[in-house]
């Protein structure tokens, strides 16, 4: 059997808040990340493209890395493109999506929130996760784009901006009676601490990387050991990314060309 790691892939660096849950779930394993940073973000672009975009890049990204399975660690590309990117690719796809069953399980108060992308928060199959596992949850959902760029510039040792964060997440204080948030867009765990703190009150706040890793364990077949640096790809340079991901164990991008 070939042996191979495992592709982490988001548009950004979202996919990290991923590699941290794998990194603990799977230690042996050696993990490859590649991010679309040239057409991020992706929470805002138009369906069809964005399919072939994602089955473009991918597909690449699958090839360039000699991965063994595929997690696609982007809530606005799973939501849309995981049928299309299982029926194109040879390798096992595990996807994200947002964590509204175990939210709504959690949820005191039965009044739950959503955080994600434009994308996300209008899918079919966002709308049916929530008609599925929190029927008897009011659910308020918040388009909140602008936190992936503050995340961006975290990774990248910046700030985020105090305003922005406020203004993404005011819709959800309107009704004091919410008490958990779905994080669902993968790189918004990364900023999980500046939005406790941006709260008006204590909230549980959930995302799926932990059931991600359980999923990918139990799907992963071949893959080889953790021995240094992890390859990584991206399709634009940008000077700032490779710390960020050497943080989290990943040698600087190599440019990824897409066809
Ligand atoms: N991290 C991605 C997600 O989980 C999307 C961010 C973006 O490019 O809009 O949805």
């Amino acid at each position: 059997m070939s042996l191979g790691p495992i592709l982490v892939f988001d548009s950004g660096v979202g996919g990290l808040s991923v590699v941290a849950a794998l990194r603990h779930r799977l230690p042996e394993a050696a993990l490859a990340y590649a991010c679309d940073n040239a057409m991020l973000p992706y929470g805002v672009r138009e369906d069809g493209w964005l399919v072939r975009r994602i089955l473009a890049v991918c597909e690449a990204a699958v090839a360039a890395s000699g991965c063994v399975t595929l997690v696609v660690a982007c809530n606005t590309a799973s939501t849309l493109a995981l049928d299309a990117l299982r029926s194109r690719l040879s390798v096992p796809v595990v996807g994200t999506v947002p964590a509204i069953k175990p939210a709504a399980a959690l949820s005191r108060s039965g009044h739950i929130g959503l955080l994600a992308t434009s994308a996300t928060v209008a899918r079919p199959y966002t709308l049916r996760l929530i008609e599925t596992f929190a029927a008897h949850c009011r659910v308020t959902r918040v388009a909140a784009d602008a936190l992936v760029r503050e995340a961006e510039r975290w990774l990248a040792g910046e700030t985020p901006d105090a305003e922005v964060v406020r203004q993404a997440l005011a819709p959800l204080w309107e009704d004091p009676a919410l008490d958990t948030v779905v994080l669902g867009c993968t790189h918004f765990p990364l900023l999980r601490d500046v939005l406790a703190a941006a709260a008006p009150r204590e909230i549980a706040w959930v995302d799926s990387s932990e059931a991600i890793a359980r999923r990918t364990a139990q799907v992963a077949a071949g893959v080889a050991s953790h021995r240094g640096p992890g390859e990584s790809f991206a399709t634009a340079r940008d000077p700032r990314l490779a710390d960020g991901l050497a943080h989290f164990g990943f040698a600087p991008p190599q440019p990824l060309r897409v066809l």
